[in-house]
């Protein structure tokens, strides 16, 4: 007995009240004083708990009109013996005629009969009996609305499939009194003062030595609070851009729409790629074309077909300009920056974005339609290929990955390519591509350093980062997932 607190000698004895067994929340007692005393009590075997999945109902507001206006089918057939459908079409209208014949005729209310080339309802005997009667729905609509579930199965399939009513799953959870729990009632509970803050006056009067203290409980249930807080997605975006920010980098955006000059063929991706593919790529309706400067698409069309003065042959194809202008929604922010050089041929530069980028892809558990990237470049005199994979291991380090490796790759655009792994659960996986931009690429711009180059996948990493084994995880908004999820 001394090892119970008031709070849970109070309780015990509100459970017996209760009858031995009650939901928290018919207590007459605070809900976190209740769930402190009963975890307590349960570790002393006192009390149990047990949590049911339940599955409650409540009205739609269909089921609200038919509570109040009656069922359709009764209030079609009161007082009928016989109509044309188009007559009962032309008094309920079109729906609610088809939903009132439709059930009539299924519970056998009513036959339909043809006459010449009309179609009539005639009541049946069974009908006339029915409509006078209460229906099992009504009565069931009439509980639900009280908060009674105790229905026939059947009916509550009916007025789901008749989308009545609505099923709600709730969990009820329950605290109930086990026999050692009894045992201590019976035998008597006596509720005594406590101290549980000691002030100078009780000090003073000397109180103190005639009372009990309260002990000092750390593990003490207490409910808890979830603070508002940025999704991981936009926490992992400000991490990133922060580590760009921290060594050197300057942000460029750019937009959803591009042509296809800016997103494949200033890139040199020839314009029989795979990638280019309706399947692949997401082409615009409106606009279904953006207009390119003439000159500049002269240039790349020489680009693509002979190598224009690059040194390169080029692809050795009739370059198809009408195509150039085909707007989409871009396939990876690369566009972001052939087009940021373009404007800004001049070295140094060192830029990054951070966007969403779209591909026909059909969504499953590592796949989306959009997703976002995270593009950069170096752009000065002197830049190497070592200098890239430097940047590329540090960002990485940055992020928390310390084994990565890079492997030989191809890109249309650069030349060396390669493709980024990270280290995860004794698996290598693939993050990104990266290289050093062409001279097909970079002369027409009049580009002459080099330019390094990386487009890096934000999701995956993010994925792994967050210990997901699904990625539309991410876009879930899952509140659970959200609450319970540690800042990064
Ligand atoms: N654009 C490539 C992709 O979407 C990545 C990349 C960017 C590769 C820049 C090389 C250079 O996968």
């Amino acid at each position: 007995m001394e090892i119970l607190s008031p709070l849970e000698k109070q309780l015990l004895l509100l459970l017996e009240k209760h009858g031995g067994k009650a939901e928290p929340e018919q207590l007459e007692m605070e809900l976190v004083k209740v769930m402190n005393a009963a975890s307590w009590l349960q570790s002393k075997g006192l009390v149990g708990m047990e949590e049911k999945l339940i599955k409650e109902y409540e009205l739609t507001e269909e089921g609200e009109r038919f509570l109040k206006e009656g069922l359709p089918e009764k209030n079609l057939l009161k007082g009928l013996k016989k109509a044309s459908l188009e007559e009962i079409e032309n008094k309920l209208g079109r729906k609610e005629a088809a939903i009132a014949i439709g059930w009539a005729k299924r519970k056998g209310w009513c036959d339909i009969v043809k006459e010449g080339d009309k179609k009539y309802l005639v009541v049946t005997e069974k009908g006339k009996e029915e409509v006078a009667k209460e229906q099992a729905e009504e009565e069931a609509l009439e509980k639900i609305k009280e908060g009674n579930f105790e229905i026939d199965e059947e009916i509550i399939n009916v007025l789901k499939r008749r989308e009545a009513i609505r099923e709600k799953e709730r969990v009820k959870r329950s605290i109930f009194l086990t026999e050692k729990g009894w045992n201590v009632i019976k035998a008597g509970i006596k509720i005594e003062e406590e101290i549980s803050q000691l002030t100078p006056e009780i000090i003073k009067s000397g109180e103190w030595k005639k009372k009990k203290f309260r002990k000092y409980d750390v593990k003490a249930f207490a409910p808890s609070i979830y603070p508002g807080k940025l999704h991981p997605m936009t926490q992992l975006i400000e991490k990133i851009r922060k580590i760009f920010a921290e060594i050197g980098f300057k942000e460029i955006r750019g937009s959803y729409v591009e042509s296809c000059f800016w997103n494949m063929d200033a890139l040199f991706i020839p314009q029989d790629h795979p990638a280019r593919d309706m399947q692949d790529t997401f082409y615009c309706k409106k606009p279904d074309r953006i207009k390119i400067d003439r000159k500049l698409i002269e240039k790349i069309a020489k680009v693509h077909e002979n190598g224009w003065k690059t040194g390169s042959k080029g692809w050795g194809y009739k370059f198809d300009e009408r195509e150039a202008e085909k707007a989409l929604l871009r396939t990876h922010t690369t566009v972001n920056t052939i087009r940021y050089l373009a404007h800004n041929p001049e070295p140094p530069a060192k830029v990054f974005s951070i966007e969403r980028v779209f591909r026909r892809e059909n969504i499953d558990s590592t796949h989306l339609p959009e997703f976002h990237q995270i593009e950069g470049i170096v752009y000065e005199k002197d830049a190497n290929f070592c200098m890239l994979k430097g940047i590329l291991k540090e960002f990485y380090n940055r992020m928390g990955f310390e084994k990565i490796r890079f492997r030989p790759s191809y890109f249309p655009y650069t030349e060396p390519s390669l493709e980024i792994e990270v280290r995860w659960q004794r698996k290598w996986i693939e993050l990104g591509g990266a290289g050093i931009f062409r001279p097909e690429v970079t002369l027409p711009f009049g580009i002459e350093e080099p330019v390094l180059a990386w487009g890096l996948g934000l999701e995956r990493m993010a994925m792994i980062l967050l210990g997901l084994n699904d990625i539309r995880m991410l876009y879930f908004s899952d509140i659970n997932w959200l609450r319970n999820l540690p800042l990064l």
